[in-house]
């Protein structure tokens, strides 16, 4: 209970600022015996414990001044020295001063738009996209427009469409915001051709790329395609990465890599956030990638999930009624889902917490609002029984609703 009149106080940003309906839903279901599909949070049972225990007591005991002082900025230099061999950086083009290390890839989609964002400007993003990207973009004011996607990722005729459009009255885009691979909602990987042809379009029209790349390395099958940023000759891509997937989220730590202007920046803009990101953290993660763990736990991770995804698509093949389809990912946490036009999947919820198992509605992933007919399932988090049983109770839920 508070006496003062916060409200009146907050700031404007504040008062639009709504919470997130997943976090809101995840309140909901958290203790109860709800079987969740909703959260993107990863595995627990991924989480190399041992290994972070013994090499956090090393640290302890051979570095504890370092460990728990304030750090630079920028990061760790030999934690980002280990990100540019480990992620085949182009030493021609790029050296460690092209990465930042941030307290989660959350931090990074803020410091970007912190550091290109003025009210009013254009962003373009994908149709659905990751929600809290998406209420990043909107604190700075961005407007957004939606690109729709297919199975090779964001429609390029579409893009260029919409950029004729911005162009041909006075306006133009800031950047273009894209999951490139097993993309949070829709689990589709964008193909090569649409990467390069992203890039010739960024360049025809001037603007940056974001691109985010929490799931790349979660490849369960097929040949990984390279980053747009592997491909960007000058410095107009930023490229997003974190070990929250591979490692643990827990940790908070991710990294930026992009051109030395905007390394800068964002280094300025980080230091009137947190002035730098946890020193103790990036050490363990530091030894954890020296001592060799981390292409093992991928390895690892990448059989568990794969698993979980098996089993997902094939209980989707079980229990889902006629009328319903969904993506097939080959990599990631999520599985989209797209009912009949008449089926409103937030009206729906409740009859789904009814029968005991939550998903996130759609429309809350489409930048324009549309998607009522859509959700998202992630077959990270529960267990493969859970998976089985929530899909039944759901595909239950979903008849329901078919007219016949
Ligand atoms: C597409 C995307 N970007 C960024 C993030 C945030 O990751 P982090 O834990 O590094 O902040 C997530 C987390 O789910 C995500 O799915």
């Amino acid at each position: 209970m508070s006496l003062i009149k916060s409200e009146e106080l907050f700031s404007k940003l504040a008062k639009q600022s709504k919470a997130s309906s997943i976090r809101e839903i995840l309140k909901i279901i958290q203790s109860s015996d709800v079987i969740s599909l909703a959260g993107g949070m990863p595995d627990p049972t991924t989480f190399p414990v041992e290994e972070i225990k013994e090499i956090c007591s090393q640290i302890l005991t051979r570095d504890s001044a370092r460990a728990l002082q304030y750090s630079s900025t920028e990061g760790l230099l030999k934690l980002r020295e280990f990100l540019f061999q480990w992620l085949n950086m182009d030493a021609k083009k790029y050296t460690t001063d092209n990465i930042i290390i941030t307290s989660g890839s959350q931090q990074g989609l803020d410091l970007v738009s912190k550091a290109l964002l003025d009210p009013g400007d254009i962003v373009i993003v994908e149709l659905p996209s990751y929600l809290a990207a998406l209420n990043v973009f909107r604190s700075y004011g961005a407007e957004m427009i939606g690109i729709p996607m297919d199975s090779e990722g964001m429609q390029m005729e579409s893009l260029e469409d919409t950029l004729e459009k911005i162009t041909s009255k006075g306006k133009k885009v800031k950047f273009v915001y894209t999951i490139s691979n097993f993309q949070n909602p829709a689990g589709v990987t964008m193909s090569l051709p649409r990467r390069k042809k992203m890039l010739e379009i960024a360049q025809k029209y001037d603007f940056f790329i974001l691109e985010d790349n929490p799931y790349d390395k979660l490849r369960f099958e097929g040949e990984p395609i390279p980053s747009i940023f592997s491909f960007d000759y000058e410095g107009r891509v930023i490229n997003l990465g974190t070990f929250s997937k591979i490692l643990c989220p827990g940790l908070r730590l991710a990294w930026v890599s992009g051109n030395e202007e905007i390394i800068e920046k964002i280094a300025t803009l980080k230091q009137a956030t947190d002035l730098c990101t946890t020193m103790l953290n990036q050490l363990i993660a530091s030894e954890y990638c020296e001592q060799g763990y981390i292409d093992k736990n991928i390895e690892s991770n990448i059989s568990i999930y794969k698993d979980k995804r098996d089993i997902m698509l094939q209980s989707l093949e079980k229990y889902f009624p006629e009328g319903t389809s969904w993506t097939k990912p080959n990599g990631g946490f999520f599985v989209f889902v797209t009912l009949p036009e008449y089926i409103d999947t937030d009206e729906m919820f409740s009859d789904a917490i009814k029968e005991k198992v939550a998903y996130v509605s759609g429309s809350s992933f489409y930048a324009d609002g549309k998607g009522k007919n859509t959700m998202r399932l992630s077959f990270c988090y529960p267990s493969k029984e859970d998976i089985e049983e929530g899909i039944k109770r759901l595909g239950k839920v979903i008849s329901k609703q078919i007219r016949k």
